[in-house]
């Protein structure tokens, strides 16, 4: 179903009209049924709209996959491709159980997939750590033979793979275990291995923290402007930048410069490479306890972002990191305990709230995402 862009204009001046605490539409049970799907809005401009989801709330919360299927175009497996997940235990073969589960939801539902990812310094099984299964003798074996057999399985399944993720620092290259035992050169390898195996897939650098108009920011996007243009000028198979974006309301506030930003954009725009923004999602930490205020804050920062990428014709696609506050990494994970809030109160980063009602900040990502400039045609 489609909506009109007059509904979708009535929705919002509802919105303006009654702000209530979790504002009108959440006394209205199938109000989402009224929303314009992102992903509608998206093709608008030629893009496209995804988000990352779990296999586990996909299966077991129907109204959650309703809601992910309905807006986006996109599915990337929070969890699935990672390594402690497809290789728990070294000699042995590789479990694709979920990771086939998750790419079987999405032909269903006649979404693309965005995998990730092939090397990271986290989620990493066990035996990275033990010499006799992990060290520089074997290194390159391995990741021939992980990229090669993973890329080379759902080649032609999955659209776009982060290939390197989260691999600088303000000043060089993140000591990875890949960098550690075969130098800096492991991103050629990586990035040669996986378009070997799946000539066709888009191959993408993810990094975070590139967003903001400060020190470690600035420090970090000049790290990867030297880092992609290396990688170029030695031809290795880089298609595109993708930005985290996992935001912060207050950073958002004080230290982001859409200015800044585009030129930063630009830069890896005029290198011939297309922009992904693959993790979006606003931490409220900041944030007074009050509801309306933290969705208000949220929204503003998903609107300050987004009116800015969304300038950049070479920005390609948004995906948010989860859809509904019901199930985003931020909460319950015992990896982040740093992003608690103070009232200890749950975050509200996403777009929908915990019973996949939309909230200020779907309305400022539509708008968005209506307003943005055409896209440059895709290439893969
Ligand atoms: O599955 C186990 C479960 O069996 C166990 O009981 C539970 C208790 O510790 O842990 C569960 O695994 C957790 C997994 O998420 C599934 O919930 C891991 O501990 C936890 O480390 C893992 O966190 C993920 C994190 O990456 C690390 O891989 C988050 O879900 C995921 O959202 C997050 O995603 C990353 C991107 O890949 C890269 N960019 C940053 C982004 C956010 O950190």
């Amino acid at each position: 179903m489609q909506t009109t862009r007059r509904g979708f204009l009535r929705a919002g001046a509802a919105f303006a009209v009654g702000a209530g605490v979790l504002g009108p539409r959440a006394l209205l049970p199938d109000a989402a049924a009224a929303e314009t799907p992102l992903q509608a809005l998206a093709a608008r401009s030629g893009r496209y709209v995804g988000t990352s989801a779990g296999l586990v709330p996909l299966l077991t919360d129907s109204a959650y996959a309703d809601l992910v299927t309905r807006h986006c175009s996109v599915l990337a497996p929070e969890n699935e491709f990672k390594w402690s997940v497809l290789r728990p235990t070294p000699g042995e073969p590789f479990n694709f159980v979920l990771a086939d589960q998750m790419v079987a939801f999405a032909e269903q539902h006649g979404m693309d997939v965005r995998g990730s990812c092939f090397t990271w310094s986290n989620s990493n099984p066990w035996w990275f750590d033990v010499p006799a299964f992990f060290n520089p003798g074997n290194a390159l074996q391995l990741l021939e033979e992980h990229i090669g057999t993973v890329a080379g399985r759902y080649a032609g399944r999955v659209r776009s793979w982060d290939v390197v993720n989260e691999a600088i620092t303000g000043q060089g290259l993140v000591p990875t275990p890949w960098a550690k035992a075969l130098g800096p050169r492991y991103i050629d390898n990586a990035f040669t291995i996986a378009h070997r195996a799946d000539p066709a897939a888009q191959l993408v650098i993810n990094e975070y923290n590139l967003e903001y108009d400060n020190r470690f920011s600035r420090d970090r996007q000049a790290v990867m402007l030297r880092l992609l243009d290396e990688l170029l000028s030695r031809e290795i198979p880089v298609h595109a930048l993708g930005v985290q974006a996992h935001l912060v309301h207050a950073a958002v506030k004080g230290q982001f410069n859409a200015a800044q930003h585009l030129r930063f954009l630009r830069s890896v725009a005029a290198m011939g490479l297309k922009i992904v923004i693959t993790e979006l999602d606003v931490s409220d930490k900041d944030l007074p306890t009050d509801v309306a205020a933290r969705d208000r804050g949220v929204a503003e920062a998903h609107q300050r972002y987004l009116d800015c990428v969304l300038q950049v014709p070479q920005v390609e696609g948004i995906v948010s990191w989860g859809l509904s506050d019901k199930h985003s990494w931020i909460r319950g994970n015992p990896d982040t305990a740093r992003f608690a809030r103070e009232d200890g109160q749950d975050q509200r980063p996403l777009l929908f709230d915990d019973r996949m009602q939309p909230k200020p900040a779907y309305d400022a990502a539509a708008r968005s995402l209506a307003r943005a400039r055409r896209a440059a045609p895709r290439t893969r």
